[in-house]
């Protein structure tokens, strides 16, 4: 496999603005404004692109809208992750041949990471033909184009050549929030985990050169932003493909000299390469959050093994006490994976009691999910669903009981808060995060939103903490 990494050049993207002009002018002659909704599902990854998509509708004149119903352009951008979030997209997506019906204007395209699986564009292509086009992650920067080729006639495109990957910088942008933002550092993936199926559909690890994100950054500080989310599927490996010199730890300081309040934080973490220096950084840099998201996936050491992890249950728990004598208000956050093939109750066993000891803030649990074409799919599994089910069940139990405590141990501290919408409720009408990320219901001025202010938190659930401002 080819793993050099292109820069997409000024040429190619301005060929690709040209086409948002001849859209732009197609929609004049039509005399009115087209609409477009781009439908998210999956992770940040996804939703920044999104994000991006957005950004080239709107440069080629449509107003975004908030339903498929009467749509010019729908985009369904999708995940690949668990086979159930696929089963959820093709559902979706047989539900637009009636949208179409009723517009048949109406041009639909799949992209994101379903894309990158040949087996859905087959599917797509022989059974779903209201779809006008899918496109993979590799060819989002392109979308411009396959957009002019739709409307100019031509047959149904399908971009879907697997690339090593590629960078395109300067993509306009719609951002959901002005508060906050996801700035991706790096794309793609180079661990192959056995059950995961992202290095197969996002390609290649590749890092965007520091002085590009900084000065994103920049930007959006300048325009109000209060939260920056740095998104990588392993932001420790930030920077070893260019060469530069410049390490995620070195990455964050460059963000932090950037005048202004703000907050800094970044996902996801893999344990196998996380230093010491990263946790002395996140520590020193007053304006990165004391929140680390560490997905563990298991405590067992055979099925970390399986997984093609890189780390023992010993290692991680190591980590997490390092990371803890750097900052000890940190607030640590995991994934795990239930009924990995050939997981047994004693290996999952092994998996609670990890859990116990580390004491997560919260948790996000998973039922394994077979992705065909990754070596997991062909290993041997005798646990049945039930069992799984019963080890899912049990976990969750666990991660809600800690949560549940965790937040019961900040009612009557005073934290610091950032402001950030309101809840469409009565008596709590605020939500807010803390540094850490928990959330926080208040009551207040809605004048608030937007400020980080310090507010006494009253009492709390498994989910949410509540608080008073001003005390
Ligand atoms: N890059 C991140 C995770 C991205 S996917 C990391 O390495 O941590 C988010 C989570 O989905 C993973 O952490 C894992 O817990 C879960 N996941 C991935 N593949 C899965 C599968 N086949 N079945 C069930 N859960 C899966
Ligand atoms: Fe998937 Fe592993 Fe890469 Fe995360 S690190 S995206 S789990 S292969
Ligand atoms: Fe899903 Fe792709 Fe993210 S598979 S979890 S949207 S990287």
């Amino acid at each position: 496999m080819n793993t050099k990494t292109t820069v997409i050049s000024q040429a190619e993207l301005d060929a690709q603005f040209a086409c948002c002009d001849k859209i732009a002018a197609y929609w004049q002659t039509k005399g009115r404004t087209p609409t477009a909704y781009v439908e998210t599902y999956g992770c940040q990854q996804n939703e920044a692109d999104s994000e991006k998509l957005r950004g080239f509708l709107a440069q080629c004149g449509y107003a975004i809208v908030g339903s498929a119903e009467g749509a010019d352009v729908v985009i369904m951008n999708t995940c690949a992750i668990r086979e159930h979030a696929e089963q959820r997209v093709f559902g979706n997506l047989g539900a637009l041949t009636h949208t179409k019906r009723r517009h048949p204007e109406q041009k639909i395209f799949l992209c994101g990471c379903m894309a990158g699986e040949t087996k859905v564009s087959d599917r797509v292509k022989h059974s779903y033909p209201h779809v006008d086009g899918v496109f993979s992650t590799h060819h989002l920067w392109q979308f411009p184009q396959i957009l002019w080729n739709v409307l100019s006639g031509k047959k149904r495109q399908f971009f879907i050549e697997d690339e090593p990957g590629s960078i395109a910088e300067g993509i306009p942008q719609v951002r959901d929030s002005k508060l906050k933002a996801w700035v991706s550092i790096m794309y793609g993936c180079n661990n192959f985990c056995t059950y995961c199926v992202v290095p197969y559909v996002r390609g290649r690890e590749r890092s965007r050169r520091p002085e590009d994100i900084v000065a994103e950054a920049r930007e959006l500080v300048a325009a109000g932003c209060k939260d920056i989310t740095l998104l990588g599927q392993n932001v420790n490996s930030y920077g070893k493909d260019l060469g530069l010199g410049v390490d995620f730890a070195d990455l964050i300081r460059m963000i932090n000299d950037i005048p202004g309040e703000f907050l800094i934080r970044f996902m996801t973490s893999h344990p196998k390469d996380a230093t010491e220096k990263l946790f002395k950084t996140m520590a020193e840099c007053e304006k990165c959050a004391h929140q680390l998201h560490l997905p563990v996936q298991s405590g067992n050491d055979r099925v970390l093994k399986a997984m093609n992890r890189n780390y023992t249950a010993e290692k991680y728990l190591a980590q997490v006490k390092l990371a803890r004598s750097y900052m000890p208000d940190l607030v640590i956050t995991t994934d795990i994976i239930v009924g990995f093939p050939g997981e047994t109750d004693e290996e999952f066993e092994d998996t609670i009691k990890l859990c116990d000891e580390v004491r997560y803030d919260a948790m996000f649990t998973f039922i394994y999910s077979k992705r065909v074409g990754t070596p997991a799919a062909s290993m041997p599994d005798a646990a049945t669903r039930e069992d799984k089910q019963r080890r899912f069940d049990r976990l969750l139990e666990a991660a809600n009981r800690v949560s549940a405590e965790k937040h019961a141990e900040y009612i009557g501290k005073t934290v610091r808060v950032l402001v950030d919408g309101e809840t469409g409720k009565d008596e709590y009408n605020l939500s807010s995060r803390t540094n850490g990320g928990r959330l926080v219901h208040l009551a207040g001025d809605k004048s608030l939103i937007g400020q980080f202010i310090d507010v006494k938190i009253t009492s709390g659930n498994t989910w949410a903490l509540y608080g008073k401002v001003g005390e």
